[in-house]
């Protein structure tokens, strides 16, 4: 017999929704989504800009402080930011800080002007670096003759003004996939043997390009926040456990964010190229386990208050119970990231969650579902849900059907995952 959990979700709210096309945005190109400091960096599964501006200006008015606790590559931080609010992010992922740091932090353009003159004279003097101690595991994912280039241009990176590095270290990072064997098309570390059968790359000019790129778009993001007053304080970025976000009080008047999705990326195997390279960015290898949706997390550490999740977790089991354990934890650790919510939200505030379903081994996973049993059992009431159709464009990928893994989106013999996604809104 199951126990009693409070509210059961009636099912109808979800089925009879249909897709509200304003929210796909689907006229949108790449270069749209990719507009000011937002192309600094590629991120899997990255918020479309226009998507969380719009969720930030429904839910909050100037001044408000927003929240996003899975910032990943600050997508939602720099929309709050630019829409005039307070905004915080935080994310367990050392990289998602360092790009939202980057993102988030315009540069005098005279003084990077400067900066980059100074650091691309260093490297027109480029020898071979030494190749010593270098971190394990390079030499399969990089072109020998590529290794020393790259290891220069780290070396170079030597500022003392935090903000100047960060801003390198940033483009460093998101060149890394060019110059290795790292398919291009792959999210997944997946190796191409033959990517430079024709040609070699050459991480100085790819690095130029980049930076070039973002010293221009610096100056946009500069001159826009120039007008915004005291625009450094009206923001905080951290790495942190959402399930302990280093925020004392109830000031937050909006969470908006995406969680991880459960078991579909590893993203200490994702980020791993950066990893190698910037290995003292990430405190330990400890991290693997503290990543939500990680298939290495298998404990479910109170009772879910969801029915729900109970009964996705007593049919997945029956398939593959290691599965089901997965499942299981990622529904245990949302719940407790929920509170933390909850415990930093102000007495008015609203959380939002932007959240897909999905299927594994032939299992419906109703995240949606799941979540706003449990946020109205913690004594939320849920104020919308918006269903919005994901445009085959802005999916990073798809699960094969038998494993239910995510796989290449080129690969034949695939279902698509999360075809469409919920955003669901709540208010205290
Ligand atoms: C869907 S992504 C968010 C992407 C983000 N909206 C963006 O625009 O880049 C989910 C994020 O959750 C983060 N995450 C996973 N486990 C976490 C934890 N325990 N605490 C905080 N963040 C975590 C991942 O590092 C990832 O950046």
């Amino acid at each position: 017999m199951q126990p009693s959990l409070g509210y059961r979700l009636d099912l109808s709210l979800f089925t009879e929704l249909r897709n509200d096309e304003s929210w796909s945005f689907r006229g949108l190109t790449q270069k749209d989504t990719n507009y000011l400091t937002h192309c600094y960096h590629r991120y899997p599964a990255k918020f479309i800009p226009q998507l969380a501006r719009r969720v930030i200006e429904e839910n909050t008015s100037i001044d408000d402080v927003v929240l996003d606790p899975f910032c990943g590559s600050g997508s939602a931080v720099l929309e709050g930011l630019l829409s005039g609010r307070v905004a915080y992010g935080s994310d367990i992922n050392p990289l998602g800080y360092l790009i939202t740091k980057a993102k988030t932090t315009p540069i005098n353009p005279s003084v990077l002007e400067k900066s980059i003159e100074y650091l691309f004279s260093s490297l027109k003097y480029y020898r071979k670096a030494s190749t010593d101690n270098l971190p394990k595991g390079i030499h399969s994912w990089f072109p020998e003759r590529v290794i020393p280039e790259l290891n220069t241009i780290l070396r170079a990176i030597n500022f003392d003004d935090n903000d100047v590095k960060t801003f390198f270290l940033c483009a460093f990072s998101q060149i890394l996939k060019a110059c290795s064997y790292w398919s291009m098309y792959s999210i997944k570390p997946y190796r191409e043997p033959d990517k430079f059968a024709k040609t070699e790359p050459k991480p100085i000019e790819i690095f130029r390009r980049h930076v070039l790129k973002m010293q221009a778009r610096n100056e946009e993001l500069y001159n826009i926040l120039l007008d915004i007053e005291g625009f450094n304080s009206r923001k905080s970025i951290e790495i942190s456990d959402a399930k302990r976000l280093p925020i004392k009080d109830k000031t937050i008047s909006l969470v908006a964010t995406s969680p991880p999705y459960v078991t579909s990326y590893e993203y200490a195997d994702i980020h791993q190229l950066t990893l190698m390279w910037l290995g003292n960015l990430f405190p330990s290898e400890q991290i693997r386990r503290i990543f939500i949706g990680s298939m290495s997390r298998k404990e479910t550490r109170s009772e879910l208050l969801s029915y729900m999740a109970h009964d996705v977790i007593t049919n997945l089991s029956k398939n593959d119970e290691g599965l089901g354990r997965s499942v299981s934890a990622y529904f245990s650790d949302m719940q407790e990231c929920f509170k933390e919510m909850l415990r930093v939200l102000e007495p008015s505030g609203r959380i939002a969650i932007v959240i897909g379903n999905t299927k594994l081994r032939g299992v419906e996973i109703c995240n949606a579902q799941v979540f706003v049993e449990m946020f109205v059992n913690m004594g939320l009431s849920l104020k919308k849900v918006i269903s919005r159709e994901v445009p085959s464009k802005y999916l990073p990928s798809t699960r094969d059907p038998a494993t239910g893994k995510f796989v290449s989106a080129r690969s034949l013999n695939k279902i698509l995952a999360y075809p469409h996604e919920y955003i669901l809104v709540f208010e205290t």
